[in-house]
C-alpha cells in the first residue's frame, strides 16, 4: 500500500475523533481566509480531504473548487456539496479539462509529503499553468526534513488540550502507534523540505514565493509559503 491507497480508505483515522476532525477544519478555515487576496476570487483546494468548511471558504472567496486525488473523498463531497452552487468538486477528468489560468488562487495544504519530488514539481507546474497571472499559491503543512515525529506529537496534543480531546488525543496515539500510517511513515517516508529549498524550487517553476509568519492549522513546526504567479 502506498499514501494515495491510504487516503482512500474510509477508516485511516487521521483525526482522533468528530471534534478533532471538525476543530481541525475551523482552524485552517481561519487561518487560511487571513491569508487569502482581497475577494471575490476563484479558489482552487487541491487535496482537499474532508473539507468541512468549504461552505464557509466559499462564502468568503465567491467561489471554491474542491479536488482530493482518492475518489472515495470526491464521491463523499460531491454528495456532501450537491446543493452549494458556489462549490464545485472536481474529480481527475476535471481537473485534467480545466483551462489554463481559471483560478485566483489555488491551496495546498498537509498534502506535498504524501506524493514524490517529481510528483510535487509537476503540482507546481499545474499550478502554475491554471493561475491567473499574480495568483496565489498557498502551499501549507509543509514538513522540514528530519522532523522528528515528537513535534507532531507535542502540536497534536496541545490542540486537544485547548480543543477539550485530550482523552480522545491520548488514545487516538496509541492507535496511531499500531497503524497503517506509522508503517508508511517508516517505510515510504514523508517530501519535506528546507525553507531555501522551497524557495529555490518556487522560482524555478515561476513563483516568486515568501514563507508566511505562521503555518496554516496547529502545527507551528511546520511551513506554509506564499507564492506568487509570475
Ligand atoms: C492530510 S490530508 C489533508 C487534507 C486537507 N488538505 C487538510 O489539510 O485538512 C492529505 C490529502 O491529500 C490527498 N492527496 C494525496 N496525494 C494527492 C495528490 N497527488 N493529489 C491530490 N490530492 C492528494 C489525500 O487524498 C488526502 O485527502
Amino acid at each position: 500500500m502506498g499514501w494515495r491507497q491510504f487516503w482512500n480508505r474510509d477508516d485511516h483515522a487521521i483525526y482522533v475523533n468528530a471534534r478533532h476532525k471538525q476543530l481541525h477544519f475551523t482552524r485552517v478555515a481561519a487561518d487560511l481566509l487571513a491569508l487569502l487576496p482581497e475577494p471575490p476570487l476563484h479558489l482552487l483546494d487541491y487535496g482537499c480531504g474532508e473539507a468541512l468548511e468549504a461552505p464557509r471558504i466559499a462564502a468568503h472567496c465567491g467561489r471554491l473548487s474542491l479536488y482530493d486525488a482518492a475518489p472515495g473523498i470526491v464521491a463523499g463531497l460531491k454528495r456532501r456539496y450537491a446543493g452549494f452552487p458556489s462549490i464545485e468538486v472536481l474529480d481527475d477528468a476535471a481537473l485534467a479539462s480545466l483551462v489554463p489560468s481559471c483560478f485566483d488562487a489555488i491551496l495546498c495544504l498537509s498534502v506535498l509529503q504524501y506524493i514524490t519530488r517529481p510528483e510535487c514539481e509537476a503540482l507546481l507546474d499545474l499550478g502554475h499553468r491554471l493561475l491567473v497571472p499574480r495568483g496565489h499559491l498557498i502551499l501549507g503543512d509543509v514538513i522540514v526534513p528530519g522532523a522528528p515525529l515528537v513535534s507532531d506529537i507535542a502540536s497534536l496534543l496541545s490542540f486537544a488540550w485547548e480543543g477539550g480531546f485530550l482523552t480522545a488525543a491520548l488514545a487516538g496515539l496509541v492507535t496511531t502507534f499500531f497503524s497503517d500510517y506509522r508503517r508508511l511513515r517508516s517505510t515510504i517516508g514523508l517530501l519535506a523540505f528546507d525553507e531555501a529549498t522551497m524557495l529555490d524550487m518556487l522560482r524555478a517553476h515561476g513563483f516568486e514565493a515568501r514563507r508566511a509568519a505562521r503555518n496554516i492549522g496547529h502545527n507551528q513546526a511546520r511551513m506554509t509559503f506564499i507564492a506568487e504567479k509570475l
